[in-house]
Protein backbone atom coordinates (compact mmCIF):
# COMPACT_ATOMS: atom_id res chain seq x y z
CA UNK A 1 0.00 0.00 0.00
CA UNK A 2 1.87 3.09 -1.17
CA UNK A 3 -0.58 5.81 -0.30
CA UNK A 4 -0.86 7.46 3.11
CA UNK A 5 -3.65 6.06 5.19
CA UNK A 6 -4.94 5.83 8.74
CA UNK A 7 -5.57 2.46 10.31
CA UNK A 8 -8.49 2.20 12.71
CA UNK A 9 -8.57 -0.64 15.18
CA UNK A 10 -12.12 -1.52 16.03
CA UNK A 11 -12.92 -2.83 19.49
CA UNK A 12 -16.56 -3.43 18.76
CA UNK A 13 -18.04 0.03 18.72
CA UNK A 14 -20.79 0.63 16.23
CA UNK A 15 -19.28 4.07 15.65
CA UNK A 16 -15.82 2.98 14.45
CA UNK A 17 -16.82 3.06 10.81
CA UNK A 18 -18.00 6.63 11.33
CA UNK A 19 -14.41 7.60 12.19
CA UNK A 20 -13.29 5.90 8.98
CA UNK A 21 -15.86 7.82 6.96
CA UNK A 22 -15.11 11.18 8.47
CA UNK A 23 -11.42 10.83 7.71
CA UNK A 24 -12.17 9.80 4.14
CA UNK A 25 -14.41 12.84 3.90
CA UNK A 26 -11.40 15.01 4.67
CA UNK A 27 -9.51 13.29 1.86
CA UNK A 28 -7.41 10.59 3.49
CA UNK A 29 -7.84 6.87 2.93
CA UNK A 30 -8.73 4.76 5.98
CA UNK A 31 -8.87 1.07 6.72
CA UNK A 32 -10.82 -0.42 9.57
CA UNK A 33 -9.71 -3.67 11.16
CA UNK A 34 -11.09 -5.64 14.00
CA UNK A 35 -8.45 -5.34 16.74
CA UNK A 36 -7.29 -8.93 16.62
CA UNK A 37 -7.60 -9.31 12.90
CA UNK A 38 -4.26 -7.66 12.24
CA UNK A 39 -0.87 -8.26 13.85
CA UNK A 40 1.82 -5.73 14.65
CA UNK A 41 4.22 -7.44 12.26
CA UNK A 42 1.64 -7.23 9.49
CA UNK A 43 1.20 -3.54 10.20
CA UNK A 44 4.94 -2.95 10.11
CA UNK A 45 5.74 -5.01 7.05
CA UNK A 46 2.64 -4.71 4.88
CA UNK A 47 0.25 -2.01 5.89
CA UNK A 48 2.47 0.82 7.05
CA UNK A 49 -0.19 3.29 8.16
CA UNK A 50 0.72 6.91 8.91
CA UNK A 51 -1.37 6.85 12.05
CA UNK A 52 -3.43 4.58 14.23
CA UNK A 53 -6.79 5.20 15.86
CA UNK A 54 -8.07 3.03 18.70
CA UNK A 55 -11.83 3.13 18.63
CA UNK A 56 -14.60 2.68 21.16
CA UNK A 57 -16.15 -0.44 22.64
CA UNK A 58 -19.06 -1.36 24.85
CA UNK A 59 -16.61 -3.16 27.16
CA UNK A 60 -14.85 -1.90 30.25
CA UNK A 61 -11.11 -2.50 30.22
CA UNK A 62 -11.24 -4.55 33.44
CA UNK A 63 -14.12 -6.71 32.26
CA UNK A 64 -13.49 -10.37 31.56
CA UNK A 65 -13.01 -10.83 27.81
CA UNK A 66 -12.54 -7.12 27.13
CA UNK A 67 -10.67 -6.39 23.91
CA UNK A 68 -7.04 -5.58 24.70
CA UNK A 69 -3.94 -5.05 22.62
CA UNK A 70 -0.27 -5.52 23.44
CA UNK A 71 1.69 -2.52 24.63
CA UNK A 72 4.04 -3.16 21.69
CA UNK A 73 1.57 -1.25 19.53
CA UNK A 74 2.89 1.92 21.11
CA UNK A 75 6.37 1.15 19.85
CA UNK A 76 5.23 1.29 16.23
CA UNK A 77 6.53 4.82 16.11
CA UNK A 78 3.45 6.22 14.48
CA UNK A 79 0.99 8.69 16.02
CA UNK A 80 -1.88 7.13 17.94
CA UNK A 81 -5.26 8.56 18.89
CA UNK A 82 -7.53 6.75 21.35
CA UNK A 83 -11.24 7.56 21.27
CA UNK A 84 -13.55 6.72 24.21
CA UNK A 85 -12.70 3.10 25.06
CA UNK A 86 -9.48 3.71 23.09
CA UNK A 87 -8.58 6.40 25.65
CA UNK A 88 -9.31 4.10 28.57
CA UNK A 89 -7.27 1.37 26.95
CA UNK A 90 -4.27 3.65 26.45
CA UNK A 91 -4.51 4.85 30.05
CA UNK A 92 -4.85 1.31 31.36
CA UNK A 93 -1.89 0.03 29.34
CA UNK A 94 0.27 2.90 30.59
CA UNK A 95 -0.59 2.23 34.20
CA UNK A 96 -3.51 4.62 34.73
CA UNK A 97 -6.68 3.68 36.55
CA UNK A 98 -10.18 3.53 35.12
CA UNK A 99 -13.35 4.00 37.12
CA UNK A 100 -17.08 3.85 36.57
CA UNK A 101 -18.47 7.35 36.07
CA UNK A 102 -21.07 8.42 38.63
CA UNK A 103 -23.59 8.61 35.83
CA UNK A 104 -23.47 7.20 32.36
CA UNK A 105 -22.65 10.37 30.48
CA UNK A 106 -24.47 10.56 27.19
CA UNK A 107 -24.93 13.65 25.08
CA UNK A 108 -23.49 17.12 24.79
CA UNK A 109 -20.82 18.45 27.17
CA UNK A 110 -18.66 21.52 27.14
CA UNK A 111 -14.98 20.71 26.61
CA UNK A 112 -12.55 23.09 28.24
CA UNK A 113 -9.14 22.89 26.69
CA UNK A 114 -6.32 23.01 29.26
CA UNK A 115 -3.48 23.07 26.72
CA UNK A 116 -4.54 25.20 23.77
CA UNK A 117 -1.12 24.76 22.18
CA UNK A 118 -1.49 20.99 21.98
CA UNK A 119 -1.33 19.85 18.33
CA UNK A 120 -4.65 18.02 18.61
CA UNK A 121 -6.40 21.27 19.49
CA UNK A 122 -4.74 23.54 16.97
CA UNK A 123 -7.19 26.32 15.96
CA UNK A 124 -9.93 25.12 18.31
CA UNK A 125 -11.56 27.55 20.79
CA UNK A 126 -10.91 27.00 24.50
CA UNK A 127 -14.53 26.02 25.06
CA UNK A 128 -16.60 23.97 22.65
CA UNK A 129 -19.35 21.37 22.55
CA UNK A 130 -18.35 17.70 22.43
CA UNK A 131 -20.42 14.51 22.33
CA UNK A 132 -19.93 12.06 25.18
CA UNK A 133 -21.14 8.48 25.41
CA UNK A 134 -19.51 6.50 28.19
CA UNK A 135 -19.92 4.85 31.55
CA UNK A 136 -16.21 4.44 32.38
CA UNK A 137 -13.62 7.18 32.59
CA UNK A 138 -9.95 7.64 33.43
CA UNK A 139 -9.48 8.07 37.18
CA UNK A 140 -5.71 8.47 37.48
CA UNK A 141 -3.64 9.87 34.68
CA UNK A 142 -0.79 7.54 33.68
CA UNK A 143 2.64 8.92 34.56
CA UNK A 144 3.79 9.73 31.06
CA UNK A 145 0.63 11.68 30.18
CA UNK A 146 -0.87 15.09 30.86
CA UNK A 147 -4.49 16.19 30.89
CA UNK A 148 -5.21 18.49 27.95
CA UNK A 149 -8.96 18.91 28.36
CA UNK A 150 -11.81 18.45 30.83
CA UNK A 151 -15.57 18.95 31.12
CA UNK A 152 -17.70 19.86 34.13
CA UNK A 153 -18.45 16.20 34.82
CA UNK A 154 -15.29 14.56 33.50
CA UNK A 155 -11.97 15.81 34.87
CA UNK A 156 -9.93 13.87 32.37
CA UNK A 157 -11.59 14.30 28.99
CA UNK A 158 -8.41 14.45 26.88
CA UNK A 159 -4.82 13.32 27.35
CA UNK A 160 -1.55 13.49 25.52
CA UNK A 161 1.80 11.81 26.06
CA UNK A 162 4.66 14.04 27.22
CA UNK A 163 7.06 13.09 24.46
CA UNK A 164 5.35 10.67 22.12
CA UNK A 165 2.62 11.34 19.57
CA UNK A 166 -0.06 9.58 21.61
CA UNK A 167 -3.36 11.34 22.19
CA UNK A 168 -6.63 10.26 23.73
CA UNK A 169 -10.10 11.75 24.01
CA UNK A 170 -13.08 10.57 26.03
CA UNK A 171 -15.58 12.24 23.71
CA UNK A 172 -16.41 11.37 20.10
CA UNK A 173 -14.85 13.70 17.53
CA UNK A 174 -16.43 11.64 14.71
CA UNK A 175 -19.98 12.54 15.79
CA UNK A 176 -21.46 15.62 14.14
CA UNK A 177 -22.54 17.04 17.51
CA UNK A 178 -18.90 17.53 18.47
CA UNK A 179 -18.55 21.09 17.24
CA UNK A 180 -14.87 20.92 16.29
CA UNK A 181 -14.63 17.15 15.84
CA UNK A 182 -13.65 17.37 12.19
CA UNK A 183 -10.98 19.97 13.02
CA UNK A 184 -9.55 17.63 15.68
CA UNK A 185 -9.48 14.75 13.22
CA UNK A 186 -7.85 17.01 10.63
CA UNK A 187 -5.25 18.06 13.19
CA UNK A 188 -4.50 14.43 13.93
CA UNK A 189 -4.42 13.31 10.31
CA UNK A 190 -2.61 16.26 8.70
CA UNK A 191 -0.59 17.98 11.44
CA UNK A 192 0.27 15.02 13.60
CA UNK A 193 0.36 12.07 11.17
CA UNK A 194 1.45 14.27 8.25
CA UNK A 195 -0.78 12.51 5.73
CA UNK A 196 -1.28 14.03 2.32
CA UNK A 197 -4.81 14.12 0.97
CA UNK A 198 -5.16 11.18 -1.38
CA UNK A 199 -8.70 9.85 -1.30
CA UNK A 200 -10.48 11.16 -4.31
CA UNK A 201 -13.40 9.38 -5.86
CA UNK A 202 -12.47 10.26 -9.45
CA UNK A 203 -9.15 8.48 -9.12
CA UNK A 204 -10.84 5.60 -7.40
CA UNK A 205 -13.29 5.21 -10.26
CA UNK A 206 -10.69 5.23 -13.03
CA UNK A 207 -8.37 2.85 -11.15
CA UNK A 208 -11.24 0.47 -10.46
CA UNK A 209 -12.29 0.45 -14.11
CA UNK A 210 -8.70 -0.19 -15.23
CA UNK A 211 -8.25 -3.00 -12.68
CA UNK A 212 -11.45 -4.77 -13.73
CA UNK A 213 -10.51 -4.49 -17.41
CA UNK A 214 -7.14 -6.08 -16.73
CA UNK A 215 -8.46 -8.77 -14.44
CA UNK A 216 -11.40 -9.91 -16.54
CA UNK A 217 -9.57 -9.69 -19.85
CA UNK A 218 -11.53 -11.80 -22.36
CA UNK A 219 -13.63 -13.65 -19.80
CA UNK A 220 -17.22 -12.98 -18.81
CA UNK A 221 -18.78 -11.63 -15.62
CA UNK A 222 -22.13 -12.54 -14.12
CA UNK A 223 -23.79 -9.94 -11.90
CA UNK A 224 -26.73 -10.58 -9.60
CA UNK A 225 -28.76 -7.46 -9.98
CA UNK A 226 -31.03 -6.43 -7.11
CA UNK A 227 -32.20 -3.11 -8.47
CA UNK A 228 -30.70 -1.29 -5.49
CA UNK A 229 -28.06 1.43 -5.52
CA UNK A 230 -25.09 -0.83 -4.92
CA UNK A 231 -25.80 -3.35 -7.63
CA UNK A 232 -26.72 -0.61 -10.12
CA UNK A 233 -23.51 1.33 -9.51
CA UNK A 234 -21.43 -1.87 -9.62
CA UNK A 235 -23.04 -2.78 -12.93
CA UNK A 236 -22.30 0.66 -14.36
CA UNK A 237 -18.65 0.47 -13.34
CA UNK A 238 -18.17 -3.03 -14.69
CA UNK A 239 -19.92 -2.22 -17.92
CA UNK A 240 -17.61 0.74 -18.38
CA UNK A 241 -14.68 -1.64 -17.97
CA UNK A 242 -15.77 -4.62 -20.06
CA UNK A 243 -18.88 -3.61 -22.00
CA UNK A 244 -21.01 -6.54 -23.15
CA UNK A 245 -18.93 -9.14 -21.35
CA UNK A 246 -21.07 -8.26 -18.34
CA UNK A 247 -24.17 -10.43 -17.93
CA UNK A 248 -26.74 -9.14 -15.44
CA UNK A 249 -29.49 -11.27 -14.03
CA UNK A 250 -32.38 -10.12 -11.92
CA UNK A 251 -34.15 -12.75 -9.86
CA UNK A 252 -37.83 -12.17 -9.29
CA UNK A 253 -38.28 -13.94 -5.98
CA UNK A 254 -41.90 -12.86 -5.72
CA UNK A 255 -40.90 -11.23 -2.43
CA UNK A 256 -40.40 -7.81 -3.96
CA UNK A 257 -42.19 -4.46 -3.99
CA UNK A 258 -45.24 -4.06 -6.20
CA UNK A 259 -44.31 -3.77 -9.90
CA UNK A 260 -40.62 -4.08 -9.11
CA UNK A 261 -39.94 -6.40 -12.04
CA UNK A 262 -41.68 -3.99 -14.45
CA UNK A 263 -39.84 -1.02 -12.97
CA UNK A 264 -36.45 -2.66 -13.24
CA UNK A 265 -36.95 -3.87 -16.78
CA UNK A 266 -38.19 -0.52 -18.04
CA UNK A 267 -35.35 1.33 -16.28
CA UNK A 268 -32.81 -1.04 -17.79
CA UNK A 269 -34.38 -0.67 -21.23
CA UNK A 270 -34.31 3.11 -20.93
CA UNK A 271 -30.63 3.00 -20.08
CA UNK A 272 -29.79 0.36 -22.70
CA UNK A 273 -28.75 -1.96 -19.97
CA UNK A 274 -29.30 -5.58 -20.95
CA UNK A 275 -30.63 -7.70 -18.15
CA UNK A 276 -32.04 -11.21 -17.94
CA UNK A 277 -35.01 -11.64 -15.65
CA UNK A 278 -35.45 -14.97 -13.94
CA UNK A 279 -38.97 -15.74 -12.78
CA UNK A 280 -38.47 -17.71 -9.61
CA UNK A 281 -41.56 -16.69 -7.68
CA UNK A 282 -43.08 -20.13 -7.37
CA UNK A 283 -39.75 -21.68 -6.66
CA UNK A 284 -39.06 -19.39 -3.68
CA UNK A 285 -42.58 -19.70 -2.36
CA UNK A 286 -42.50 -23.48 -2.41
CA UNK A 287 -39.15 -23.54 -0.59
CA UNK A 288 -40.47 -21.18 2.08
CA UNK A 289 -43.77 -22.89 2.72
CA UNK A 290 -44.12 -23.98 6.32
CA UNK A 291 -40.99 -22.15 7.53
CA UNK A 292 -41.49 -19.83 10.47
CA UNK A 293 -38.02 -19.28 11.93
CA UNK A 294 -36.43 -16.06 10.61
CA UNK A 295 -32.92 -17.43 10.39
CA UNK A 296 -34.05 -20.52 8.51
CA UNK A 297 -36.03 -18.31 6.12
CA UNK A 298 -32.93 -16.20 5.49
CA UNK A 299 -30.80 -19.29 4.87
CA UNK A 300 -33.34 -20.86 2.52
CA UNK A 301 -33.58 -17.66 0.48
CA UNK A 302 -29.79 -17.29 0.34
CA UNK A 303 -29.37 -20.85 -0.82
CA UNK A 304 -31.94 -20.41 -3.59
CA UNK A 305 -30.11 -17.34 -4.87
CA UNK A 306 -26.89 -19.34 -5.03
CA UNK A 307 -28.63 -22.17 -6.79
CA UNK A 308 -30.04 -19.81 -9.44
CA UNK A 309 -26.74 -18.02 -9.96
CA UNK A 310 -24.94 -21.31 -10.30
CA UNK A 311 -27.45 -22.55 -12.87
CA UNK A 312 -27.28 -19.32 -14.84
CA UNK A 313 -23.52 -19.20 -14.81
CA UNK A 314 -23.43 -22.64 -16.39
CA UNK A 315 -25.35 -21.24 -19.34
CA UNK A 316 -22.79 -18.53 -20.09
CA UNK A 317 -19.69 -19.55 -22.00
CA UNK A 318 -16.41 -18.40 -20.57
CA UNK A 319 -17.88 -16.93 -17.40
CA UNK A 320 -15.24 -16.74 -14.73
CA UNK A 321 -16.39 -14.01 -12.36
CA UNK A 322 -19.35 -13.18 -10.17
CA UNK A 323 -19.82 -9.48 -9.48
CA UNK A 324 -21.40 -8.32 -6.26
CA UNK A 325 -22.41 -4.93 -4.95
CA UNK A 326 -20.75 -5.48 -1.57
CA UNK A 327 -19.87 -2.19 0.12
CA UNK A 328 -17.43 -1.47 2.93
CA UNK A 329 -20.05 -1.43 5.67
CA UNK A 330 -21.18 -4.95 4.62
CA UNK A 331 -17.61 -6.09 5.11
CA UNK A 332 -17.24 -4.32 8.45
CA UNK A 333 -20.58 -5.60 9.66
CA UNK A 334 -19.90 -9.19 8.73
CA UNK A 335 -16.41 -8.97 10.20
CA UNK A 336 -17.71 -7.50 13.44
CA UNK A 337 -20.43 -10.13 13.60
CA UNK A 338 -18.17 -13.01 12.71
CA UNK A 339 -15.62 -11.98 15.31
CA UNK A 340 -18.31 -12.27 17.91
CA UNK A 341 -17.85 -8.70 18.99
CA UNK A 342 -21.48 -7.81 18.99
CA UNK A 343 -22.96 -11.22 18.56
CA UNK A 344 -22.42 -13.73 15.85
CA UNK A 345 -26.05 -14.49 15.66
CA UNK A 346 -28.00 -11.27 15.25
CA UNK A 347 -29.01 -12.01 11.68
CA UNK A 348 -27.40 -13.78 8.81
CA UNK A 349 -27.47 -10.76 6.53
CA UNK A 350 -27.20 -11.35 2.92
CA UNK A 351 -28.13 -9.59 -0.22
CA UNK A 352 -27.42 -10.21 -3.82
CA UNK A 353 -24.20 -8.45 -2.96
CA UNK A 354 -23.25 -10.64 -0.05
CA UNK A 355 -24.00 -14.25 -0.71
CA UNK A 356 -21.81 -17.01 0.68
CA UNK A 357 -19.88 -17.46 -2.52
CA UNK A 358 -17.77 -20.28 -1.18
CA UNK A 359 -20.58 -22.35 -2.63
CA UNK A 360 -19.77 -21.08 -6.10
CA UNK A 361 -16.86 -21.73 -8.39
CA UNK A 362 -16.69 -18.19 -9.70
CA UNK A 363 -14.12 -15.61 -8.66
CA UNK A 364 -15.46 -12.46 -7.05
CA UNK A 365 -15.48 -8.92 -8.36
CA UNK A 366 -16.60 -6.33 -5.84
CA UNK A 367 -15.93 -2.87 -7.24
CA UNK A 368 -17.48 -1.04 -4.29
CA UNK A 369 -16.02 -3.00 -1.44
CA UNK A 370 -13.87 -0.08 -0.25
CA UNK A 371 -16.71 2.44 -0.30
CA UNK A 372 -19.31 3.62 2.16
CA UNK A 373 -22.88 4.16 0.99
CA UNK A 374 -22.59 7.91 0.52
CA UNK A 375 -19.41 7.37 -1.51
CA UNK A 376 -21.27 4.85 -3.68
CA UNK A 377 -23.92 7.48 -4.33
CA UNK A 378 -21.29 10.06 -5.25
CA UNK A 379 -19.70 7.62 -7.69
CA UNK A 380 -23.17 6.83 -9.06
CA UNK A 381 -23.75 10.53 -9.69
CA UNK A 382 -20.47 10.80 -11.54
CA UNK A 383 -21.51 7.86 -13.71
CA UNK A 384 -24.90 9.37 -14.47
CA UNK A 385 -26.97 6.77 -12.62
CA UNK A 386 -30.49 8.25 -12.33
CA UNK A 387 -31.31 9.89 -8.99
CA UNK A 388 -34.43 7.74 -8.57
CA UNK A 389 -32.08 4.77 -8.25
CA UNK A 390 -29.33 6.41 -6.24
CA UNK A 391 -31.68 7.68 -3.56
CA UNK A 392 -33.96 4.67 -3.31
CA UNK A 393 -34.42 3.30 0.17
CA UNK A 394 -32.54 0.06 0.74
CA UNK A 395 -34.52 -3.11 0.32
CA UNK A 396 -33.22 -6.29 1.96
CA UNK A 397 -32.14 -9.22 -0.23
CA UNK A 398 -34.62 -11.62 1.45
CA UNK A 399 -37.37 -9.04 0.75
CA UNK A 400 -40.84 -9.76 2.08
CA UNK A 401 -39.48 -13.05 3.33
CA UNK A 402 -38.34 -11.17 6.44
CA UNK A 403 -41.18 -8.62 6.56
CA UNK A 404 -43.92 -11.20 6.81
CA UNK A 405 -43.42 -12.44 10.33
CA UNK A 406 -43.78 -16.18 10.60
CA UNK A 407 -45.07 -18.27 7.77
CA UNK A 408 -45.23 -16.83 4.28
CA UNK A 409 -47.98 -17.42 1.75
CA UNK A 410 -49.21 -15.83 -1.44
CA UNK A 411 -52.11 -14.06 0.24
CA UNK A 412 -49.85 -12.40 2.81
CA UNK A 413 -47.39 -11.38 0.08
CA UNK A 414 -50.14 -9.69 -1.91
CA UNK A 415 -51.43 -7.85 1.16
CA UNK A 416 -47.97 -6.60 2.05
CA UNK A 417 -47.25 -5.52 -1.54
CA UNK A 418 -50.31 -3.29 -1.54
CA UNK A 419 -49.62 -1.92 1.94
CA UNK A 420 -46.02 -1.00 1.13
CA UNK A 421 -47.16 0.53 -2.11
CA UNK A 422 -49.57 2.82 -0.28
CA UNK A 423 -46.86 3.81 2.17
CA UNK A 424 -44.44 4.68 -0.65
CA UNK A 425 -47.11 6.68 -2.47
CA UNK A 426 -47.88 8.69 0.63
CA UNK A 427 -44.22 9.30 1.46
CA UNK A 428 -43.93 10.80 -2.00
CA UNK A 429 -47.24 12.70 -1.78
CA UNK A 430 -46.12 14.26 1.49
CA UNK A 431 -42.68 14.87 0.01
CA UNK A 432 -40.88 13.07 2.81
CA UNK A 433 -39.49 10.04 0.94
CA UNK A 434 -36.06 11.63 0.66
CA UNK A 435 -35.91 12.88 4.22
CA UNK A 436 -36.34 9.44 5.77
CA UNK A 437 -33.80 6.66 5.42
CA UNK A 438 -36.09 3.67 5.13
CA UNK A 439 -39.81 3.03 5.38
CA UNK A 440 -41.74 -0.19 5.17
CA UNK A 441 -44.52 -2.32 6.62
CA UNK A 442 -44.27 -5.49 8.65
CA UNK A 443 -47.12 -7.94 8.48
CA UNK A 444 -47.72 -9.66 11.80
CA UNK A 445 -49.06 -13.19 12.17
CA UNK A 446 -51.61 -11.73 14.58
CA UNK A 447 -55.24 -11.06 13.74
CA UNK A 448 -57.57 -8.72 15.54
CA UNK A 449 -61.25 -7.95 15.45
CA UNK A 450 -62.30 -4.85 13.61
CA UNK A 451 -65.23 -3.32 11.84
CA UNK A 452 -65.39 -2.27 8.21
CA UNK A 453 -68.63 -0.98 6.68
CA UNK A 454 -70.72 -2.28 9.57
CA UNK A 455 -69.24 -5.72 9.23
CA UNK A 456 -67.05 -7.55 11.68
CA UNK A 457 -63.56 -8.23 10.38
CA UNK A 458 -60.90 -10.50 11.70
CA UNK A 459 -57.76 -9.43 9.90
CA UNK A 460 -54.01 -9.05 10.27
CA UNK A 461 -52.31 -6.32 12.26
CA UNK A 462 -49.43 -4.54 10.54
CA UNK A 463 -46.61 -2.35 11.76
CA UNK A 464 -45.39 0.81 10.12
CA UNK A 465 -41.62 1.23 10.41
CA UNK A 466 -39.99 4.49 9.34
CA UNK A 467 -36.46 5.26 10.45
CA UNK A 468 -33.64 7.71 10.05
CA UNK A 469 -30.03 6.73 10.13
CA UNK A 470 -26.66 7.74 8.79
CA UNK A 471 -25.26 4.29 8.40
CA UNK A 472 -27.94 1.65 9.14
CA UNK A 473 -25.84 0.33 12.03
CA UNK A 474 -27.88 2.44 14.43
CA UNK A 475 -31.17 4.20 13.78
CA UNK A 476 -33.96 6.20 15.36
CA UNK A 477 -37.64 6.12 14.47
CA UNK A 478 -38.81 9.08 12.45
CA UNK A 479 -41.01 11.67 14.14
CA UNK A 480 -43.78 11.63 11.56
CA UNK A 481 -46.77 13.94 11.73
CA UNK A 482 -50.05 12.53 13.03
CA UNK A 483 -51.60 13.72 9.82
CA UNK A 484 -49.29 11.49 7.77
CA UNK A 485 -49.73 8.55 10.14
CA UNK A 486 -53.47 8.89 9.97
CA UNK A 487 -53.47 9.08 6.19
CA UNK A 488 -51.36 5.94 5.79
CA UNK A 489 -53.32 4.04 8.40
CA UNK A 490 -56.67 5.03 6.87
CA UNK A 491 -55.63 4.15 3.36
CA UNK A 492 -54.16 0.78 4.27
CA UNK A 493 -57.06 -0.34 6.42
CA UNK A 494 -59.68 0.98 3.99
CA UNK A 495 -58.13 -0.15 0.74
CA UNK A 496 -56.68 -3.50 1.70
CA UNK A 497 -58.74 -6.51 2.60
CA UNK A 498 -56.64 -8.35 5.11
CA UNK A 499 -55.33 -5.56 7.37
CA UNK A 500 -57.56 -3.84 9.90
CA UNK A 501 -55.02 -2.48 12.37
CA UNK A 502 -51.80 -0.45 12.09
CA UNK A 503 -49.27 0.40 14.80
CA UNK A 504 -46.19 2.59 14.51
CA UNK A 505 -42.86 1.15 15.65
CA UNK A 506 -41.16 3.69 17.92
CA UNK A 507 -38.01 1.79 18.82
CA UNK A 508 -34.44 2.72 18.01
CA UNK A 509 -31.66 0.42 16.90
CA UNK A 510 -30.24 -0.70 19.26
CA UNK A 511 -32.05 -2.22 21.13
CA UNK A 512 -34.19 -3.25 18.15
CA UNK A 513 -32.98 -3.80 14.61
CA UNK A 514 -34.42 -2.09 11.56
CA UNK A 515 -36.11 -5.13 10.04
CA UNK A 516 -38.12 -7.31 12.40
CA UNK A 517 -36.60 -10.62 11.35
P1 LIG B 1 -31.16 -4.56 10.41
O1 LIG B 1 -32.50 -5.18 10.36
O2 LIG B 1 -30.05 -5.56 10.55
O3 LIG B 1 -30.97 -3.89 8.99
O4 LIG B 1 -31.06 -3.46 11.41
C1 LIG B 1 -29.99 -2.95 8.61
C2 LIG B 1 -30.19 -2.63 7.15
O5 LIG B 1 -29.92 -3.78 6.37
C3 LIG B 1 -31.07 -4.18 5.65
N1 LIG B 1 -31.09 -5.63 5.72
C4 LIG B 1 -30.64 -6.38 4.73
N2 LIG B 1 -30.18 -6.04 3.53
N3 LIG B 1 -29.90 -8.31 3.05
C5 LIG B 1 -29.85 -7.01 2.67
O6 LIG B 1 -29.50 -6.72 1.53
C6 LIG B 1 -30.34 -8.72 4.25
O7 LIG B 1 -30.36 -9.90 4.55
C7 LIG B 1 -30.74 -7.71 5.14
N4 LIG B 1 -31.26 -7.72 6.39
C8 LIG B 1 -31.46 -6.42 6.73
C9 LIG B 1 -32.24 -3.53 6.33
O8 LIG B 1 -33.32 -3.35 5.44
C10 LIG B 1 -31.61 -2.24 6.78
O9 LIG B 1 -31.53 -1.32 5.71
Amino acid sequence: MERDFILILDFGSQYSHMIARRIRDIGVYTLLYHYNEISISHIISKKKPKGLILSGSHFSVYEKGSPLIEKKFFKLNIPILGICYGMQLISFLFGGEIKKSKYKEYGKSCLIIDHPKNNLFYGIPDKSIVWMSHFDEVKNVPKEFKVIGHTSSCDIAALSHFNKEIYAVQFHPEVKNTEYGISMLKNFVFHICKCSPNWELNNFLQNTIDDIKKRVDKKKVLLGFSGGVDSFVSAYIIRKAIGNSLNCIFVDTGLLLKDEKKRISSLCKKMHFPIKIINAKNHFLSKLTGIVDPEIKRKVIGKEFIYIFQKESEKIKNVEFLAQGTIYSDIIESSVLSKNLISNSIKSHHNVGGLPTTLMKLKLIEPLKKLFKDEVRKIGEKLGVPKEILYRHPFPGPGFGIRIIGEINEHKISILKEAENILLQELKNYDIYNSVSQAFIILLPVKSVGIKGDKRTYEYAAILRVINTEDFMTSTFTHLSYDFLEKVSNRITNEIDGINRIAYDITSKPPSTIEWE
